[in-house]
């Protein structure tokens, strides 16, 4: 009998197609994500998941799910999975390091000029008809990356490859890690210093139960007037409603690709902010760097329904593979 593989996300139709040789599929297909309570009922008896951070992956889902022998993200983040109640039941979560780093870099330091020179604001402005005048001397100013100090908090790969990025641009540049590393061009610090010293400070760490909230009340209230956040990590690493305030006030800037729920709701307060620029989580929307996940992810889901290792395995430590 062929093996039962869940898909809880609409995938193109020549992504999945090679998996029905194998696998007897049963793919969700609603643009919502998928309830946890169809997702339950699909994985009673499953040996394969694969899924994206729309699905939460809970102890409760894992559960219940007796015959699963491998969940596998597109995603380099598991932060939507419970990994303690994987590993404790022995299915081992495959993700995508490595190959998001570039695009995810890229976005952030375009990020980091679209929000320090308004650009989503003035395209905004133009198109709503206000461009009655000329060249204006102090038309839409804003800051030069170059003479900005940028902080840096988390310095994984995607943090490494923005700071390299912004060596070019001649700023300064801060850094903070929970283990300390020495990184060309970057200066570490304390992570309240980091926060108090910069114009621009972009967010790089995982999502951990010690990382929820980094970005702190406290510590937004700690920098620079005029100083920009950027997020591009997830939207829990931020007390939202303090950068709200802080942005309703003019005190901060924002340039944002990720929030504690997405999608963003239609009246949520960041939408009439123009003084956030606001992207619907697309760090590693580049047609190539997607192909590339799921070319890792697929990789993961076939070794671990043949009981083998998985190449990229965000829970190494789970030996007795099930099956
Ligand atoms: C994107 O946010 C990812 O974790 O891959």
């Amino acid at each position: 009998m062929t093996s039962k593989c869940v898909i809880s996300l609409d995938l193109p139709e020549d992504i999945v197609a090679p998996l029905r040789d194998q696998f007897d599929l049963q793919t969700w297909s609603g643009k919502e994500a998928m309830p946890e309570v169809t997702l339950q009922d699909w994985l009673a008896d499953a040996e394969g998941l694969l899924c994206a951070l729309s699905t939460s992956i809970t102890a409760s889902v894992i559960a219940g799910a007796a015959q699963l022998k491998v969940i596998s993200t597109i995603s380099v983040g598991v932060d939507h999975i419970d990994l303690a109640a994987a590993t404790a039941a022995g299915i081992p979560v495959g993700h995508t390091p490595g190959v998001l780093v570039d695009s995810t870099a890229d976005l952030a330091v375009g990020l980091m000029i679209a929000a320090t020179r308004r650009i989503a604001e003035a395209d905004r402005w133009m198109r709503t008809g206000q461009w009655s005048q000329g060249w204006q001397s102090d038309l839409l100013l804003g800051m030069d990356l170059s003479q900005a100090t940028v902080g840096i908090v988390g310095l994984g790969p995607v943090g490494e490859a923005t700071a390299k990025r912004l060596r070019g641009f001649g700023c300064g540049i801060l850094g903070w890690n929970r283990t300390p590393k020495i990184i060309e061009g970057v200066e570490m610090v304390d992570l309240d210093d980091l926060f108090a010293r910069c114009d621009i400070v972009s967010l790089h760490t995982a999502l951990t139960p010690d990382t929820v909230q980094i970005a702190s009340r406290s510590r937004l209230a700690s920098m620079r007037a005029g100083a920009t956040l950027i997020n591009t990590g997830r939207g829990a690493l931020v007390d939202e409603a303090a950068l709200i305030e802080a942005l309703s006030s003019g005190r901060l800037r924002a340039g944002l690709d990720v929030f504690e729920t997405e999608p963003l709701p239609v009246d949520h307060p960041f939408l009439s902010l123009d003084n956030a620029v606001l992207l619907p989580h697309v760090g590693s929307a580049t047609l190539s760097t997607r192909m590339a996940m799921v070319t890792r992810a697929l990789d993961n889901l076939r070794a671990g329904m043949s009981g083998e290792p998985l190449p990229f395995c965000a829970n190494p430590e789970v030996s007795g593979l099930r099956g």
